[in-house]
């Protein structure tokens, strides 16, 4: 079988998509659930964009040792440069160029001439090779470039040492028959093109971001570009878990494999949509909450009798437990670090401290602590990194049906001084949020409000996720309590401190906007 590699860009693409920032330990948690998973090429960030990319691409390059870590960098010395310093500690650096190749991106972005574009791309290359053993170089638009300009560069960068060539359908425009035929028209009309790998990198305007990757793959794409639950730009990337599932379920018509652990997938999914506040959709192949459930009496009855009869994914396959281990309040901190390693989560001697109280209380309101309320507490001892700016001290609502609904806030400034509000609102949430606004004396916009219970039951955690915009940057923040008015005012102190954490890192170093 022929054996494809799987480069995930979920810190890098996945990352640009709107409203997500993550900080630097949801970056490298997700890192080492991605080795976990098995990708063979981690994109953790554009070193160049700002300080932030940078440290954190270089502390993930510097930590990951179970695959290739790579980064994002135009065709210019200086990206380049910051590229290999943060890369070089890395376990197998890799570079990854791009410059655009199609004539709108060519006269109106670049507003370069197809020579100039192919001199820049050489020199990079070139430049490049002097540092990384393996530069990947990518066209960006491809799928709009002119065909014989296309096999020009691919050919020329090649000659200049590039290894892997990668062929972006940047806007999300092409059909898979299409996509398949310039793979084949490269590799009949390029010298050399066998020496390298070709990569395939799709994104999902059309819907179609799967089938043109795997259709590359027919056509000789030996590396699949995506993100986990094909979070991106616009409408997203390919969908790593997908393609990986479709290529074991159908390895009869494929031929081809990965070295993905695709029992990791369901872990990685449920990690990326918390840090990065996306949900997935029930319906969405693979890692939907119904991907695997059947609705309807004749299908239920066929399962029953064989699942194989409706069923062509199993649960297990991707990670799904049908079974979830339950801690109670006799539960000591012995079983807790066992169970919590079980989960996958490596936390530090101080933050199991942490967790084993919050365990404690919260077993003490709740007979049964499952997993998923497990890991809704380490979300919060672990990623609430925070404690620079605002912690929510209390908080106190009124509520009646004939009253209006009133809130008291204290929360504590990143200096220790205590600020307290109150306000009103048409409603319990909005008289919180309200007087949050007072608070941080600043103009808070919600974009967006979920609400869902952890696990069953009326005791059940309440988790919020919520999207803000503060000072044109948009946000998102969660927040995980038993009350849901305590979650809904996490959720939105989380939010707003992203946004404070990200002015201030701006204020480091000002952040390059790439496309
Ligand atoms: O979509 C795209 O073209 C990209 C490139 C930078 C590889 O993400
Ligand atoms: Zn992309």
């Amino acid at each position: 079988m022929r054996k494809i590699n799987i480069f995930d860009t979920t810190l890098r693409d996945g990352e640009q998509s709107a409203g997500v920032n993550l900080n630097l330990h949801e970056k490298l948690e997700i890192a080492r659930q991605l080795e976990r998973l098995g990708v063979d090429i981690i994109e953790a960030g554009f070193p160049a964009a700002s300080k932030g990319d940078f440290q954190a691409v270089k502390q993930i390059a510097e930590t990951i040792k179970g695959c290739s870590v790579t980064g994002l960098s135009r065709s210019v010395q200086s990206d380049i440069d910051a590229a290999w310093e943060a890369l070089k500690g890395g376990a197998e650096p890799r570079l990854h160029l791009f410059i655009a190749t199609s004539p709108i991106h060519m006269a109106h972005k670049l507003r370069m001439t197809p020579e100039q574009v192919v001199e820049a791309a050489v020199s990079a290359v070139k430049y490049a090779k002097r540092y990384f053993p393996i530069v990947q170089w990518s066209a960006e638009d491809a799928c709009r470039s002119e065909l014989p300009f296309l096999a020009e560069i691919v050919a020329k960068v090649i000659e200049a040492g590039a290894s892997v060539i990668n062929i972006p359908d940047t806007v999300g425009y092409i059909t898979p028959k299409e996509y398949g035929e310039i793979f084949t028209f490269l590799r009949n009309n390029v010298q050399n093109i066998e020496k390298v790998s070709l990569s395939a990198h799709c994104h999902d305007d059309l819907g179609m971001a799967v089938a043109n990757s795997l259709a590359a793959i027919e056509h000789g794409a030996t590396q699949i570009e995506g993100t986990i639950n094909g979070i991106g730009e616009r409408a997203g990337n390919a969908a790593l878990e997908e393609i990986a599932v479709a290529l074991y379920i159908r390895k009869d018509y494929y031929n081809a494999t990965t070295r993905l652990n695709l029992q990791e997938i369901k872990r990685t999914s449920n990690l990326v949509s918390k840090l990065t506040g996306m949900v997935i959709p029930a319906n969405k192949a693979v890692v939907g909450k119904n991907a695997f459930a059947h609705e309807s009496g004749i299908h239920q009855d066929g399962v029953l009798k064989e699942k194989t009869t409706y069923e062509i994914i199993s649960p297990e396959l991707v990670g799904v437990q049908s079974n979830s281990m339950v801690l109670g309040k006799h539960s000591g901190r012995h079983a807790l670090r066992n169970r919590v390693e079980e989960l996958g989560y490596t936390l530090a001697e101080e933050e199991i401290n942490k967790l084993f109280v919050r365990f404690k209380e919260l077993a003490d309101k709740k007979k049964d602590i499952t997993d998923d309320d497990l890991v809704a507490l380490i979300f919060e001892e672990k990623f609430d990194h925070f404690k620079d700016f605002y912690q929510l001290s209390s908080i106190q609502v009124q509520y009646g049906t004939k009253q209006i609904p009133t809130a008291v806030v204290v929360l504590t400034d990143g200096a220790g001084n205590e600020i307290q509000e109150a306000a009103t609102g048409s409603g319990s949430v909005e008289a919180l949020y309200n007087t949050l606004e007072r608070c941080f004396q600043t103009d808070v916009t919600l974009l967006d409000y979920r609400i869902e219970s952890v696990s069953g039951g009326r005791d059940a955690l309440a988790q919020v996720f919520v999207k803000v915009r503060v000072h044109e940057i948009e946000t998102s923040g969660r927040g995980t309590a038993q009350d849901v008015l305590e979650a809904s005012a996490k959720a939105y102190i989380n939010a707003v401190n992203r946004v404070f954490m990200i002015e201030k890192m701006r204020e480091e170093n000002q952040k390059v906007t790439i496309k």
